[in-house]
């Protein structure tokens, strides 16, 4: 592999932190990007200060390295910034990749996730897609990666789900039965580290899921158990009503649900397979509710 370093953005998030980590620790120099010089990044890494709103922070950011690692994103659960989510996840990802083509780097390997929108996304993943367009479109090689929801240290996902199953009853959107091929960050982490060598995932979406599909209502048990909580209540409300009830709550600066949150989990988040990882990647996933059971939540 080149001397030259890895550029991980999104470097003080879940996936960037613990992406960084993983590729100092095996000895990928790392160019770590945070929006602030006081960020906690990975120990051993080259900090470098840039914003996905700020094109010369990027054209810095790119220059000199081998591949960029896109993990910097508004997700769903956060409220929208001044702008609109599109500010970032899709104009701020083409400044990204049109930073990367004009710097030569070899290759660029974008986080977006399961579509799960099928033909009529609504505002947020509408948003994800036109990044990758952008990406597409710049003339750098590229891959996207699309993880379903993971678990492991620090998962939001997780620290969010732990919040509502310690209310006497948690609110779920829909019927419960929305099913997550829920894979652990450390998986995901590896196999980002894979798409650094070799062209056979060059140009390609490649899917990332774990080897089973668990309701959204199983995930709150399973999360319940390991929380000490025999039975965790629950109120399904529909959908129609939560998403009307997050779209009123977006007038607080921190909204407990967002619309896109909900956009997210309104159909199933799994992979075209159960076997996906093994498939590309040639190693087993861990299982949800086995790694809870022998690591607790990682919270
Ligand atoms: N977590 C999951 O389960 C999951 C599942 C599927 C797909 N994904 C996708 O994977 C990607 C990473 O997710 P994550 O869970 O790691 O998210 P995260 O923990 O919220 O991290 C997001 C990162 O993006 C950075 N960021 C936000 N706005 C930025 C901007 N304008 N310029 C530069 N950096 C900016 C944040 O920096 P600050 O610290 O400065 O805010 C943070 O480092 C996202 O695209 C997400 O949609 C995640």
């Amino acid at each position: 592999m080149s001397d030259s370093p890895v550029l991980v953005t999104g470097a003080t998030g879940f996936i960037g932190g613990r992406l960084a980590r993983r590729l100092v620790d095996a000895g990928v120099p790392v160019r770590a990007m945070a929006r602030s010089a006081s960020a906690a990044i990975a120990p051993g890494a080259e900090l470098v200060i840039g914003d996905l709103t700020d094109r010369t922070s990027l054209e810095a950011a790119c220059a000199g390295v081998s591949a960029v690692i896109s993990c910097a994103a508004i997700t769903g659960d956060k409220k929208a910034p001044p702008g609109g989510y599109d500010v970032v996840n899709a104009d701020g990802i083409g400044a990204l990749a049109e930073a990367a083509t004009a710097a030569g780097v070899g290759r660029l390997i974008h986080f977006g996730g399961i579509d799960t929108a099928g033909a009529k996304p609504g505002p947020y993943l509408t948003g994800r897609r036109r990044g990758e367009e952008r990406i597409k479109a710049a003339g750098v090689p590229w891959t996207i990666l699309q993880p379903s929801v993971q678990f492991g240290p620090g998962s939001p996902f997780i620290r969010a789900m732990a919040g509502l199953v310690k209310a006497p009853v948690a609110p779920v959107a829909g019927s419960g039965r929305t099913r997550i091929q829920m894979i652990h960050v450390d998986d995901v982490c590896r196999a980002a580290q894979d798409c650094l060598t070799g062209d056979g995932r060059l140009g390609r979406y490649v899917e990332l899921g774990g080897p089973e599909a668990v309701e959204y209502d199983r995930v709150l048990d399973i999360i319940g158990g390991a929380m000490g909580k025999a039975k965790v209540r629950k109120l399904h409300a529909p959908l129609a009503l939560v998403r009307l009830q997050a779209t009123l709550l977006q007038v607080l600066p921190n909204p407990p649900v967002t619309p896109a949150a909900v956009e997210l989990l309104e159909k199933d988040n799994v992979a075209a397979s159960l076997d996906v990882v093994e498939r590309e990647f040639g190693f087993q996933p861990v299982g949800f509710a086995a790694h809870v059971a022998s690591h607790g939540l990682e919270l």
